[in-house]
């Protein structure tokens, strides 16, 4: 089976509140998959599910072949996840963490210290491996973080908003290392709410919005379906209005037959968060 991730119908109740609603979703082997909505949309719902930390109410979920519900200790084997909340103990050095977690999930002790060596390496921390974990920066927490997860060697990654709270320097480094981390074979599950980060990091991405998944693809072609080119008019230097073209010279066109008091005009890309308003009518950032 080539999807890493396969669900059908999946619905996950709090109450009154459908945080996921008739969820289909594949993930393939292999790809970095984004997954895109606004504050409550069910990323975090639809994640904790996925890796067994929480139980739908119905529907089907499997991850690598294996039914998250009955077979939950087969699922963990083959996962690694980051939560949206991190996980590290700050009262510990990165090392010490990475010690905790790697006893978790049973790894000899020869090969625990090869392995966190190994992995200190490929995040450039070794020369932070024992300092504790309040010292360290933003963006070397979320790189410690990440590799307490990678300890058992998971083929599938679930990261939960991984680059929030981090700089834009920061941010980039760390979309550096999760391609890396991709190209070496890790397939990649990640929540954003930043458009940008699902536009150059990801194959594939998913918008979700109230438990819904309202659009699914390559965001190229998603911003294609909408037409790839947007003006932007600003309406009595009040109200901005957008449209969408296949290409510049139609959009150029409509532009040239718009009435002069249409004061600013913009002519750009489509982008993602254009995908989400249109379907949505409204913000990603939006709660
Ligand atoms: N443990 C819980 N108890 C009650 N309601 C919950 C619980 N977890 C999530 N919810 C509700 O389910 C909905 C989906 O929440 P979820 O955390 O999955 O959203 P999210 O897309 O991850 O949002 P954010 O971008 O803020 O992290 C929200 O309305 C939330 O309030
Ligand atoms: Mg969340």
């Amino acid at each position: 089976m080539n999807n890493f991730i396969y669900t059908e119908n999946l619905t996950k109740s709090y109450g009154n509140i459908k945080a996921i609603d008739n969820l289909d979703l594949q993930v393939e082997r292999g790809e970095i998959f984004g997954f895109l909505g606004p504050n409550g949309a069910g990323k975090t719902t639809t994640i904790r599910v996925l890796t067994t930390l929480t139980r739908s109410d119905s529907g089907f979920a499997s991850v690598d072949g294996f039914d998250v519900r009955t077979e939950p200790e087969k699922v963990k084997k083959v996962i690694g996840v980051v939560q949206q909340h991190l996980s590290l103990d700050r009262d510990l050095s990165i090392r010490e963490n990475m010690e905790f977690h790697a006893r978790i999930h049973h790894l000899e002790s020869s090969k625990r210290k090869k392995r966190i060596a190994e992995l200190l390496e490929y995040v450039e921390l070794t020369e932070y491996a024992d300092k504790m974990v309040d010292a360290l920066s933003g963006g070397m927490k979320k790189k410690a973080a990440i590799v307490c997860s990678l300890l058992h060697e998971p083929k599938l990654l679930f990261l939960d908003e991984p680059t929030v709270g981090l700089d834009a320097q920061a941010r980039r480094r760390l979309w550096d290392f999760m391609r890396r981390l991709n190209n070496d074979g890790t397939t990649i599950f990640l929540t954003t709410h930043y458009i940008e980060e699902a536009e150059v990091l990801c194959k594939r991405v998913g918008i979700m919005h109230h438990g819904h998944l309202i659009t699914v693809g390559k965001p190229a072609e998603l911003r294609k379906k909408l037409g790839a080119v947007a003006v932007e008019t600003l309406v009595n230097n009040k109200e901005t209005r957008c449209e969408f073209f296949q290409d510049r010279e139609t959009a150029n066109n409509y532009v040239q037959k718009l009435p002069n008091d249409s004061a600013t005009v913009i002519i750009r890309d489509t982008n993602l968060e254009d995908v989400f308003i249109e379907r949505t009518g409204e913000k990603v950032g939006d709660s």
